[in-house]
């Protein structure tokens, strides 16, 4: 788990909130995240991350098994792929510029927003090729690695927003990933507007899920006066409350669930909370910056 925080990370760079006024402290009780992403390895040497954080120097710094090996120039991450374009999904692409072979895999859709935007020609294709993956395509990233992009609601990217904004599109925009490898099964989905058939059952026949843990509660951003949108708005269901992600997986109890993408405003941020022990005592974990899952 490279990083396991909503945009903005924790602390965000503008925010004395609940949460992030004790991070700013070096309070023992919550931990600084970076902004989340998944590293998968199936033989521990060559790596695919499941999206480009914004901070993704920050990430291989904090990461000895994804900083070069040899001579020169070396990358142990040989594959990108996108859940979505959105900035924190994304943008960490443009700390890659250096030229390293690596292949960047997302829909048409993803693909297309990012070529709309010109300063990811410095990653040059020629080197960093992006691969299109239809919905439901098997995809190797790795030797052993398969795996597959499902659609889940959502809409487009905060900064392609205009006019009236569709949050529940079920389309290429925003999309969850299904690896296997090794006979194992994960769910990666990080941003969610609710829970489908689809996922449900993809869930399943997972060995964990790590899910959209944006906000605890829909409205949080509005009660504690750090924004105007709900958490339904910006794409992303709640934590709890009535149609929220701990009511959706409540029967998946033989399920590994863990809670990534939790934004600075979420009190499960805090070790001890009630909070935090309500998602605890539901089956959930929440997840950390260099969280390591064997499978
Ligand atoms: C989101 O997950 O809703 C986006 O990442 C928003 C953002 O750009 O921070
Ligand atoms: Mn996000
Ligand atoms: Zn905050």
């Amino acid at each position: 788990m490279l990083g396991s925080a909503a945009g903005g990370g924790v602390p965000q760079w503008n925010c004395n909130c609940r949460v992030c006024r004790l991070a700013w402290r070096g309070d023992q009780r919550v931990r600084p995240r970076t902004q989340a992403s998944l590293a998968l390895s199936v033989d521990g040497s060559d790596w695919a991350l499941l999206n480009a954080s914004i901070d993704l120097r920050q990430q291989i710094l904090a990461t000895p098994a994804l900083q070069p090996k040899g001579e020169g120039r070396h990358s142990p991450i040989a594959a990108i792929v996108l859940t979505n374009a959105e900035i924190d999904s994304a943008a960490g692409l443009l700390a890659l510029r250096e030229r390293q072979p690596l292949a960047v895999f997302a829909t048409e859709a993803t693909l297309a927003a990012i070529a709309a935007n010109r300063m990811f020609d410095a990653i040059d294709r020629s080197v960093a090729p992006r691969r299109a993956v239809r919905l439901g395509e098997t995809f190797e990233p790795l030797p052993g690695l398969r795996l597959e992009l499902f659609a889940v609601p959502g809409k487009v990217p905060l900064w392609l927003e205009e006019g009236e904004i569709k949050t529940g599109e079920i389309g290429e925009g925003a999309v969850g990933v299904a690896v296997e490898g090794g006979g194992a099964r994960l769910v990666y989905a990080p941003g969610c507007a609710h829970v489908t058939e689809e996922l449900k059952a993809r869930a399943g026949d997972a060995d964990v899920l790590f899910f959209d843990g944006t906000l605890f509660a829909d409205d949080e951003m509005i009660t504690n006066g750090l924004g105007d949108k709900t958490g339904r708005r910006m794409g992303h269901m709640p934590v709890t409350g009535p149609g929220g992600t701990l009511e959706a997986f409540a029967r998946h109890t033989s399920l590994r669930r863990i809670l990534i993408h939790i934004n600075n405003s979420n009190p499960i941020l805090i070790e001890g909370s009630a909070e935090e022990a309500k998602v605890k005592a539901a089956g959930w974990e929440v997840a950390f910056d260099g969280m390591e899952i064997g499978l």
